[in-house]
């Protein structure tokens, strides 16, 4: 189950504009984690500030360490940004429901700030994988795949890889696969769902972006999933507790 720990920062980089690489001594935690699942990362400011959840980068078992790379979007993830080695963060974790890893040939996709956890997903599949990578402008993290499978990107400005998004990516390098997994901004699995439904393709997308305190705490996570209760209402789910991961068919986006 989850634990609230003290974690040791080991270190801290920034890896591209506003976004930094945190590795964190985190043993108890790291022992039970899989791909998909992230941790609350508290304010040192605790008391007027709700945790932010922050999701797996990468989970090292043998260091008891784990990877989080996130962007500055706040006063939160600002002061976290400033944690050096030797200094100590309250996390609690593992949180919500990682991917379900299923058999065939996988397709993983990841955009913007959504990319970090496929690089964990990417490690932990074993079987045959096509990495799609969706980029605005500055590339990060990208050449950490390169070693798990073929690795296509996407850029905004058509300065990296296929002009426009991931979707065009894949369309332009005939990328084809049994099972996609993806995670970034929700226009983006919007459109991954509707390209997965129409090639009959099985589609998990962790819902990430839409999760504000990560605890259960705010409620800012609520969506519609197309389970139906007895009385036909509308079935919400809070993407902190019971995702982030969903199957794309089960979700309104
Ligand atoms: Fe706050 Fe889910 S993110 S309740």
């Amino acid at each position: 189950g989850k634990v609230k720990i003290t974690a040791g920062v080991v270190s801290q980089t920034c890896i591209a504009t506003d976004i930094y690489s945190l590795i964190l001594k985190a043993g108890e935690i790291v022992s039970q984690a899989v791909a998909g699942q992230f941790v609350s990362v508290y304010s040192k400011d605790g008391s007027r500030m709700l945790p932010r959840p922050i999701s797996l980068c990468g989970i090292d078992k043998e260091a008891g360490t784990l990877r989080l790379v996130y962007r500055i979007a706040g006063k939160g993830t600002n002061e976290f940004s400033k944690l050096q080695a030797g200094d100590t963060v309250d996390i609690l974790g593992p949180l919500g429901n990682g991917f379900m890893k299923e058999s065939g040939k996988a397709i993983l996709i990841g955009g913007g700030i959504g990319i970090p956890p496929m690089l964990q997903l990417a490690k932990e599949l074993d079987c045959e994988k096509s990495i799609v990578l969706g980029y605005r402008d500055e590339l990060f993290l990208n050449e950490e795949f390169e070693p798990y499978g073929s690795v296509y990107l996407s850029s905004e400005d058509g300065m990296h890889g296929t002009k426009g998004n991931v979707i065009d990516a894949i369309k332009a390098c005939a990328v084809t696969g049994d099972i996609i997994y993806a995670c970034g901004p929700t226009p983006m699995l919007r459109g991954i769902k509707q390209y997965a439904a129409e090639q009959n393709i099985r589609c998990e997308i962790s819902l990430e972006e839409k999760m504000a305190c990560g605890v259960g705490a705010c409620l800012a996570c609520v969506c519609q999933t197309k389970n139906v209760d007895e009385h036909s209402k509308v079935h919400n789910a809070r993407i902190c507790a019971d995702g982030p991961v969903f199957y794309a068919e089960e979700v309104e986006l």
